[in-house]
């Protein structure tokens, strides 16, 4: 879902993964997450995915600013 929310451009995603419970410090970068998942859940997981892993591979990721 696209919408804007005073001015900031929001792209909420939805994505139903098999688990009972959703831990909150749920490690989306684990590919187990993508067991038994729907193909737009695979899409919607992918985009945190990727900046977790871009994250990961960026050394000194906090110093770097976010434009
Ligand atoms: C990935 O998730 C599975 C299932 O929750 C867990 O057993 C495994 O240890 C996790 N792997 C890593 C690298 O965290």
């Amino acid at each position: 879902m696209k919408f804007k929310f005073q001015g900031i451009s929001i792209d909420l995603l939805y994505a139903s993964v098999s688990l009972l419970v959703i831990p909150q410090d749920l490690d989306v970068s684990n590919s187990s997450v993508l067991c038994n998942v729907d193909e737009q859940t695979a899409r919607s997981l992918n985009g945190g995915r990727v900046a977790d892993q871009i994250r990961k591979l960026v050394q000194n990721f906090e110093g770097v600013a976010i434009l």
